[in-house]
């Protein structure tokens, strides 16, 4: 395509031949009428094209393939000659206004006079899927450009943002045989990367694209396009300029932390205009996205169709099954990697706190700390565990990194949203929350330091105390997880998703950071009731709590005695004991509530009637 005179037929001809394909002049199915309006000197309307376009149309979509050479200077053109094509491709050849006009005056027996120029620029809409060639080059080179663009291996997939997780996880597609376009944007700094990384691994097939629409084209369709960006506003700023590049049932993938209300909007406004748009938490870290990340990825059946093998290639398999499942429709899939993330914060809290209790009120090294922790039930066995480990023995020169290292921690929103999500939603989620209240308090460190000592003890390290230790660690870190998946389970029923609770603790027990042998405990429970409502009324789950309430009792209260705080002990004990009691003083709440503000009570005996006292 291009203006008339850009050499479309001549660069069409040799391709259509090079190609060993039917060639087809547009020119020569104009009706007379509108060559006679041409030659007259008078541009052609859109009522005009109309006819000409449809009748292209049918010619295209009755050939198996085809060169076509046809001026298509409006969107509503293009979109006309291709309505029903299973593929095509633009080539759009550009160039000065000067130069073709020269070229224009130079030919004779064309009834397109070089006076008409102006009006086809006029008319031009510089096509966004298109690839752009300038024509001031030799037609020689036209066409060696126009034949690789056209016979190039388009890749199954694209992943925008060479990050170091993007990098990992492109680098892990590929290596699944996915051939793949890479892409980051040139912030000033990181204009070589995408060159430098493709060069890096070259025995992998990679595409490196030169810009968003070079990345675009070189994607199969329907085309898959991973964004690992940072969440926020740059997946909204990075889908606006997508957006005009793709095709219809082309889709966006948002591998970053996104919140999930964000997601569920872009899905909607994606939808809306006939793309797909698929929210998928991913966990691991880079270690994870590079040797098999735990998948979450949430959208409609189509995508899920395209994406979903992908997927199972990559993902970490446990027992052999691939840590990846298709968890719902919209914002499920972040949904759901933020509560992973929230039972995260809480496991690694739980274990900073048995660390606390261990060195200031057993008085233990690191080192005897970490072979405490090796010698844990397999149950505890998982990565957070086993990173504990090697960082409490990690040593530069003689000092242990472990104590140097300030003891302040920030987050980037996932925790604090799991806890306010919970709360909109009215679900209890105390050790959760407990976590994050605890990375805000290590914040006040000044405070701390002007208030605080820190005090050190030398109990005993009794086996007692140990078993005590793990089984207390035990009931806490279960609890955490039941808070998350009941978290899940609610916000599953109201947004509709269907989410399978045995499929979401399956896909956690690989890849991701809260992987450990607890979770296929939580995963039999699930496949044994699928109605189960709350893990409280496993029979296998509460066993193992009412077993190690104790132990977390008396661990918690050890600690408090020693004035070490452990706030997500506390939490997980406090919502056990409340919740296994038929009997809470809320009945005192509320007469206050019906004492200062006729807010009105229920009563045992009658609870569909709402009472009210005159108290005094
Ligand atoms: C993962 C991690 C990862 C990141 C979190 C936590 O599953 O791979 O959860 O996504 O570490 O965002 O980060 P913050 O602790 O900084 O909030």
């Amino acid at each position: 395509m291009g203006v008339s005179g850009c050499g479309k037929s001549t660069v069409g001809s040799r391709l259509a031949e090079l190609l060993g394909v039917a060639f087809l002049e547009g020119d020569d199915f104009h009706p007379e009428s509108n060559k006679e309006k041409m030659s007259s000197g008078h541009s052609l309307n859109d009522l005009d094209r109309q006819p000409w376009l449809e009748k292209l149309n049918f010619e295209l979509r009755n050939r198996p393939s085809c060169v076509l050479s046809c001026s298509a200077l409006k969107e509503s053109y293009r979109n006309l000659l291709t309505a029903d094509l299973d593929s095509y491709c633009f080539l759009h050849l550009e160039g000065e206004f000067d130069l073709i006009h020269e070229r224009m005056k130079s030919r004779s027996s064309h009834f397109m006079p070089a006076s008409l120029l102006k009006s086809q620029f006029d008319a031009l809409e510089r096509p966004s899927q298109a690839y752009h060639i300038d024509i001031s080059q030799s037609i020689d080179d036209i066409v060696k450009i126009a034949t690789a663009q056209i016979t190039m291996n388009k890749s199954k997939i694209g992943l925008l943002g060479l990050g170091v997780m993007g990098k990992s996880l492109a680098r892990n597609i590929a290596d699944k045989g996915n051939k793949t376009s890479v892409y980051n944007l040139p912030f000033p700094g990181e204009e070589e990367v995408v060159k430098d990384f493709v060069e890096k691994f070259e025995d992998l097939s990679f595409y490196g694209a030169t810009d968003l629409g070079d990345f675009v084209n070189s994607l199969s369709k329907p085309r898959m396009i991973i964004l690992m960006i940072k969440a926020g506003e740059a997946v909204d700023e990075m889908i606006g300029k997508l957006k005009p590049l793709l095709c219809e049932n082309d889709m966006i993938v948002d591998a970053g932390n996104s919140f999930y209300k964000d997601t569920q909007r872009r899905e909607a406004e994606m939808k809306a205009e006939g793309f797909h748009f698929v929210g998928m938490g991913v966990s691991g870290g880079e270690e994870g996205a590079l040797n098999g990340p735990s998948i979450m990825p949430a959208g409609t059946a189509y995508a899920q169709k395209y994406l979903l093998p992908v997927l199972r290639d990559i993902a970490a398999k446990a027992k052999g099954e691939p840590c990846v499942q298709w968890v719902g429709p919209d914002g499920a899939g972040h949904f759901v990697k933020m509560i992973h993330n929230g039972i995260e914060y809480a496991d690694m809290q739980l274990i900073s706190e048995l660390y606390e209790v261990c060195r200031k009120v057993f008085g233990l090294s690191n080192a005897e700390i970490a072979d405490f922790f090796e010698s844990f039930d397999s149950i505890h066995k998982g990565y957070l565990l086993e990173i504990s480990i090697d960082i409490l023995r990690k040593k530069e020169g003689n000092s242990y990194v472990l104590d140097t290292i300030l003891d302040v921690a920030g987050h980037k929103g996932t925790g604090m949203w799991t806890s306010r999500e919970a709360l909109e939603m009215g679900i209890a989620v105390p050790t959760i929350t407990a976590a994050m209240n605890q990375r805000i308090i290590s914040s006040y460190k000044e405070l701390r330091k002007t208030l605080g000592s820190s005090p050190k003890n030398n109990i005993d390290f009794t086996t007692d105390w140990q078993r005590s230790l793990e089984n207390g660690f035990l009931m806490a870190r279960m609890q955490a997880h039941i808070e998350g998946f009941h978290l899940i389970q609610a916000a599953s029923d109201k947004n509709g998703w269907n989410v399978n609770m045995a499929s979401v603790s399956s896909l956690w027990r690989g890849g991701c950071i809260i992987r450990s042998a607890m979770l296929p405990v939580f995963m039999s429970s699930f496949t044994e009731d699928t109605k189960l409502e709350h893990l409280y009324l496993s029979k296998t789950i509460m066993s193992i709590l009412q077993n190690s309430i104790k132990h977390a009792v008396a661990v918690n209260s050890l600690a408090q005695e020693n004035s070490v705080s452990t706030p997500c002990f506390s939490a997980a004990i406090q919502y056990f004991l409340s919740v296994t009691t038929s009997e809470l003083p809320i009945n005192m709440i509320q007469a206050q509530r019906d004492y200062f503000g006729a807010h009105t009570y229920r009563t045992n005996e009658d609870p569909g009637t709402p009472r009210h006292t005159i108290w005094n």
